[in-house]
């Protein structure tokens, strides 16, 4: 089931002595926050999708060719409609940089489609990409993808590191804090493996054109 982003308080039981409450106190529960958006009806934020997108790129889930020898990721998530349905069949379209902060623009390096399954399920096997200096300034880390549920309309967004993942000897708190089109609701949840990380992240997306 998703998890939701919202802090949920639980009221403490309310004990009557007297006609008075005695007791009514909000007490927080136990655990962080989540930091992948939720399915409570809140959408995936877009963000720009750059100049760097290439139309066809080959259908894989597995974006580990040899020349790529980044930081593994094991990326994996949920897609969901605004009414917490998981979407099957949902187009992901992910391209990002390499570990020098380059993307391949002559092929289709660290580029690939693929659909969900019929349980809303992605998987994605990158790598962390680097940040990068470009139009845009100095970029933090991220992954661009566009993602479309059979029937809607397009959510193109990128999606982000925490500030204390450790890649390539770089200071993502610093690389985060410091790019001025970070959406941290684009957070992926990361936890390390033996080569590097697995990181989760859910989808929240339209599956009707013009729906509010
Ligand atoms: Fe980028």
């Amino acid at each position: 089931m998703p998890n939701s982003r919202r802090a949920f308080f639980k009221t403490g039981a309310v004990a009557i002595a007297g006609g008075a409450a005695v007791s009514a106190v909000p007490v927080a529960k136990a655990g962080p926050l989540q930091v992948t958006p939720a399915c409570a009806g809140h959408e995936t934020p877009p963000a720009f999708d750059g100049p760097l997108f290439k139309p066809n790129s080959p259908e894989r889930t597995n974006l580990l060719t040899p020349s790529v020898r980044g930081v593994r990721l094991d990326l994996r998530g949920v897609v969901y409609s605004p009414q917490c349905q998981t979407v099957g069949g949902a187009l992901l379209d992910f391209w990002q940089c390499d570990q020098n902060g380059d993307y391949d623009t002559v092929g289709f390096g660290l580029r690939g489609h693929q659909r969900s399954n019929s349980k809303g399920e992605y998987h994605l096997n990158t790598i962390i990409p680097r940040d990068y200096f470009g139009q845009w300034g100095w970029r933090a880390p991220h992954i661009h993808v566009q993602i479309q549920a059979p029937g809607g309309p397009p959510l193109v967004t990128q999606l982000y590191f925490p500030d204390d993942t450790q890649a390539y000897g770089r200071d993502f708190a610093a690389l985060n804090a410091g790019d001025e089109f970070i959406n941290r609701v684009c957070t992926i949840q990361v936890a390390r493996t033996g080569s590097g990380y697995r990181g989760t992240f859910d989808f929240v997306i339209k599956t009707t054109v013009g729906a509010p």
